[in-house]
């Protein structure tokens, strides 16, 4: 189904909202039903790859590829908001990951190394739209604050050193593969989703949750098991819909007893 954008919050004017179509994710019907009535209107799909902002609804390779060929096709260019998965997967993101390059991209969080960083990019002919090569006028007070560039700096140079992903994603693994395996063995409806060093705790291991709707919004599963786990001594993120994330601060040793603790934990409340 094809829906017309409504304004979530106040302030958005109705006019804005009424130039943005939101469309389910993962679906490829919905996807070609919208190309086919406003293709040629639409300038940008903006999507995240791997979207982890609510829930964490990995996508089929498959919608990926298709949305990226879609927009070829149609002349609009594809953004991908990699604010979240942007170095966590690969150091090029859900793009590297995947396999598939945007037009545009976005990035927030870890590139500034804890500061308040965020940047985007894009194909040259795009970037030399902004000034002062083009005419789009970009600045901030913010903008390439020397403190914030050095500490993003210092960040990517840590990301780009040989063997960072593949030793993120064994140790995300070492802390995930514990907990799945031990609430399998039990029977629970339970799983940790993950990829690259981002996991989620979801209460359903039914099927592979790709769209929000399908998340069960009664999160009383995992307020139980978030007030668990801080009598365990660990604080995970507060909201059910929100991902966790392995750092490199992680080592073994803190996963291993991290994972012992949430099965503590998970066996508590599921019993
Ligand atoms: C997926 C995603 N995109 C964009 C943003 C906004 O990022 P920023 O606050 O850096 O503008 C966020 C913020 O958390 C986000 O999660």
């Amino acid at each position: 189904m094809v829906t017309f954008g409504n304004t979530s919050s106040a302030g958005v004017p109705e006019a804005f909202a009424n130039e943005t179509l939101v469309l389910p994710l993962n679906d490829s019907e919905a996807l070609q039903s919208c190309f086919e009535q406003f293709g040629k209107e639409i300038a940008c799909v903006i999507i995240e790859p791997i979207p982890a902002n609510n829930g964490l609804l990995l996508q089929e390779l498959s919608f990926l590829k298709e949305l990226r060929e879609t927009c070829t096709k149609f002349g609009a260019l594809l953004f991908f908001d990699e604010v979240i998965s942007g170095f966590r997967v690969a150091f090029s993101g859900a793009a590297e990951y995947y396999g598939i390059a945007p037009d545009l991209v976005t990035y927030g969080k870890i590139i500034g190394g804890g500061l308040p960083v965020g940047a985007y990019g894009a194909k040259k002919e795009i970037m030399a739209s902004v000034a002062p090569d083009g005419p789009v006028y970009q600045a901030g007070t913010l903008s390439g604050n020397p403190v914030a560039m050095a500490a993003g700096l210092a960040q990517l140079t840590e990301l780009s050193k040989p063997g960072f992903y593949e030793d993120q994603e064994r140790r995300t693994k070492l802390f995930t593969d514990q907990i799945n395996s031990h609430a399998k063995t039990k029977g629970y409806a339970f799983e940790l989703v993950t990829i690259g060093s981002i996991f989620w705790i979801s209460f359903d291991n039914s099927k592979h949750i790709r769209s929000a709707e399908e998340i069960n919004p009664d999160m009383t599963n995992f307020k139980h098991l978030h007030l668990a786990l801080l009598e365990e001594g660990f604080y995970m993120g507060p909201s059910g819909y929100e991902v966790g994330f392995i750092s490199q601060a992680h080592t073994d040793e803190i996963l291993e007893t991290a994972a012992q603790h949430f099965i503590a934990a998970l066996d508590r409340i599921m019993n």
